[in-house]
C-alpha cells in the first residue's frame, strides 16, 4: 500500500520534472525544486493552471520567479524557498491581520500563509482597480499570476528607468496608495522603487505579500513608510502626501 503510494508520488514528480524547461542554473534547480514544491507544481499543472515552466525570470534569496506557460500565454510563477525564508520577519505582517488568525507558527505554514496572503491581496487590489498582476492560482509555496512584461522579459523596475514626466508617475502612485487604503482597506507595506514595474509610463505595483488590512496594529506605520519611500524617491513632500492619502 505504502509502496504503491510512493511510486505514485514518484510518477507525479517525474512527470512534473519533464515540464520544467530552460532552467540551466543547477544551483537554482536543486534549491527550488524539492519534492514538495514539485508536487505543488504538479497539482497546479493537473488543475490546468500551468502547462510548463520556462526558465528563471528573477532569482532571490527567498523566492524565485519563473516564466510559466499556459498554452501560448505567459505566466509569472513565484516560488518561495521554505528553507531559507526569513519566516520570523513574515510574522510581523501576518500577526494582527484577522484574515490569518490562528495559523500554525512553524516555518512551513508561515511561508504557505505568506503566499496565500499575496494571492488574496492581489485579488483585493484587482477588485478595486489597482494596476497589479492578476492573481491566477496558488498552492503551498507557489503563486501563479499574470506575467507583466514583453517576450518573456519583465518590465523594468521604477528604479531602473529614466522618466519623461516624473510628476505624472508620482501622482499616479500616490493615487494608487490612496485607493488601496481608502477603497480596498489595504496598506502595501513594502512599497518602494523596487516593487513598482514600469510599462512605458504606467506604474504597476507588485510584491503584495506583506500587505496588511488597515486594522492591523502596524498598518499606520507601514503606510507612513510606503509614503516616505515614494516621496523620497521623487523628492516630494512627505507630510503633504500623507495628508492626501489619509483624506478618504
Ligand atoms: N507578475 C510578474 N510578471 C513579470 N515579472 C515579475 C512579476 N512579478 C515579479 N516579477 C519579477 O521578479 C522580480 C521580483 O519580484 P517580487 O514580487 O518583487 O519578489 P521579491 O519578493 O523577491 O522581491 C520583479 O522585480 C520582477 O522583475
Ligand atoms: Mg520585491
Amino acid at each position: 500500500m505504502l509502496e504503491k503510494k510512493i511510486s505514485l508520488l514518484d510518477q507525479k514528480i517525474d512527470s512534473m520534472l519533464k515540464k520544467i524547461k530552460g532552467v540551466e542554473d543547477f544551483k537554482i534547480y536543486d534549491e527550488v525544486f524539492d519534492k514538495s514544491t514539485l508536487l505543488s507544481l504538479y497539482y497546479l499543472s493537473n488543475k490546468g493552471v500551468i502547462d510548463l515552466l520556462y526558465g528563471v525570470v528573477k532569482s532571490g534569496k527567498e523566492s524565485n520567479i519563473f516564466l510559466g506557460k499556459k498554452g501560448r500565454k505567459n505566466l509569472a510563477v513565484k516560488i518561495h524557498l521554505v528553507g531559507t525564508s526569513d519566516y520570523r520577519s513574515m510574522l510581523k505582517y501576518i500577526d494582527g491581520d484577522i484574515r490569518f488568525r490562528g495559523i500554525k507558527k512553524n516555518r512551513r505554514s508561515i511561508v504557505y500563509t505568506w503566499v496565500k496572503k499575496e494571492y488574496k491581496n492581489l485579488k483585493r487590489a484587482m477588485e478595486c482597480g489597482i494596476p497589479a498582476p492578476k492573481p491566477v492560482s496558488f498552492r503551498n509555496n507557489v503563486l501563479v499570476m499574470e506575467f507583466l512584461g514583453k517576450r518573456g522579459h519583465p518590465y523594468p523596475m521604477l528604479k531602473e528607468v529614466e522618466l519623461d514626466k516624473p510628476t505624472a508617475v508620482y501622482d499616479k502612485i500616490l493615487e494608487y496608495i490612496k485607493r488601496l487604503y481608502c477603497g480596498c482597506n489595504l496598506v502595501h507595506a513594502d512599497l518602494s522603487e523596487y516593487n513598482i514595474l514600469m510599462k512605458d509610463s504606467e506604474p504597476i505595483l507588485i510584491d503584495f505579500s506583506a500587505a496588511v488590512i488597515r486594522e492591523h496594529p502596524m498598518a499606520e506605520e507601514f503606510l507612513r513608510r510606503d509614503i516616505y519611500n515614494i516621496t523620497r524617491f521623487f523628492g516630494e513632500d512627505f507630510e503633504k502626501a500623507l495628508e492626501y492619502v489619509k483624506g478618504c
